[in-house]
């Protein structure tokens, strides 16, 4: 048994092994800016004589691609590249390994600065030595290091994101608000609020900050929980439907509120809650998420979710690629932008909390109007 176990193991291992190589080489096609007629047009026109130090390579890896909030801040870093840079993207399918080795090749095919969202963020200083050893600077996105970009030897190193716990703070905001307007959830009367919590991935620094403040915010407003289930649905919608469709099963009227540390779980939240019954016929269950992702806009306009926190993904990709193309300069890492670092060395752009009073802000922030 033991013996096919292993057998299924390194099959396993080799093909994923095939499927990283195939689309490196697929992901390692320049998509930002690489029309050769217009590049050499602009050579033309401009006076700062070459041309490739105009338009610097800049190699970027996204933890995986399959995800919601982070395809909208993968196509704002490709907005914000074109016509000042040429993007090296790589998928980095989940796999630490795997996104080491694309650094490594990136490094070896001269970008002159990473863009690097980060698999397992307890992997930054691994990724600060290879760009150090290279002399190139790296921004990390997204994912934080846990202990502080400032805590990483390597002096070209910076984060752009969010502050994780203002999240937390307000959703708690959020739902204490409408916990206290609505007295009927409370739904066997017992002046307790019964939750259920879906977390996003385990040691994410955003996924420990919203579940622990988020709860916080709401008990520091005077109102009494009791947490009756609290798992990860590691950020993803199918993984949130099987949890709630669980958890519907065992502990059904039982629950009164349903926190989701970000809006793709929510998505499927709201779809097991759907085959159960809810938001029809006054069955109603409030769902809050994290992002403002547009199908969670949707949902908040048709009543169904209560509210989300705006993660802003044009901000966070367009500030993530122009510290790029600054630190590959020479210039300061901040030239030109409307942000300050902190004694982390990181950039944090603010959330926002959004309900139905407030969509436009939410909308705007994902390019929709
Ligand atoms: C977002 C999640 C996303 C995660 C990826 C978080 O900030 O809220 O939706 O899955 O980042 O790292
Ligand atoms: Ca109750």
């Amino acid at each position: 048994m033991k013996k096919i176990m292993g057998l299924l193991l390194t099959t396993l291992l080799v093909m994923s092994l095939f499927v990283g190589c195939g689309s490196k080489e697929k992901d390692a096609e320049p998509t930002g800016g690489n029309d050769s007629n217009q590049s050499s047009s602009e050579k033309d026109q401009g006076n700062k004589g070459d041309n490739s130090a105009d338009k610097p390579k800049v190699g970027v890896t996204i933890y995986k691609f399959d995800d919601n909030f982070m395809t909208y801040t993968r196509n704002a870093m490709t907005s914000a590249a074109e016509g000042n840079a040429e993007l090296v993207m790589n998928d980095s399918q989940n796999n630490q390994s795997v996104q080491n080795d694309q650094v490594d090749v990136m490094i070896n095919k001269g970008v002159k600065a990473l863009v690097i969202n980060l698999v397992d963020p307890g992997a930054a200083p691994t990724i600060a030595d290879k760009a150090k050893a290279a002399d190139i600077p790296l921004i990390f996105v997204n994912k934080e290091y846990p202990e502080g970009t400032d805590k990483i030897d390597y002096d070209k190193v910076w984060y752009v994101g969010t502050q994780s716990k203002e999240s937390g703070d307000i959703q708690g905001k959020l739902v204490a608000e409408a916990w206290k307007a609505h007295p009927e959830w409370d739904r066997n009367g017992d002046g307790v609020m019964q939750y259920v919590m879906l977390m996003g991935e385990p040691g994410h620094p955003d996924a420990e900050a919203r579940t622990k403040y988020s709860v916080e915010y709401i008990k520091d407003e005077g109102i009494r929980v009791e947490e009756l289930e609290k798992q990860t649905g590691m950020w993803d919608a199918t993984k949130g439907k099987e949890l709630m469709t669980t958890w519907l099963g065992k502990e059904g009227d039982k629950i009164e509120m349903v926190l989701c540390n970000n809006d793709g779980m929510a998505l499927g939240v709201v779809e097991a809650l759907k085959a159960d019954g809810y938001f029809s016929d006054g069955k109603y269950m409030p769902v809050v998420g994290v992002d403002a992702i547009p199908e969670a806009l949707d949902l908040i306009q048709q009543d169904i979710m209560l509210g989300t926190v705006l993660n802003d993904p044009l901000n966070q990709g367009r500030v993530s690629i122009e510290m790029a193309i600054n630190s590959a300069a020479g210039k300061d890492v901040l030239d030109g932008l409307d942000f300050s670092l902190d004694e982390t060395k990181a950039v944090r752009i603010p959330y926002q909390p959004i309900t139905k009073d407030n969509l436009d802000l939410a909308k705007k922030a994902y390019g929709m109007e």
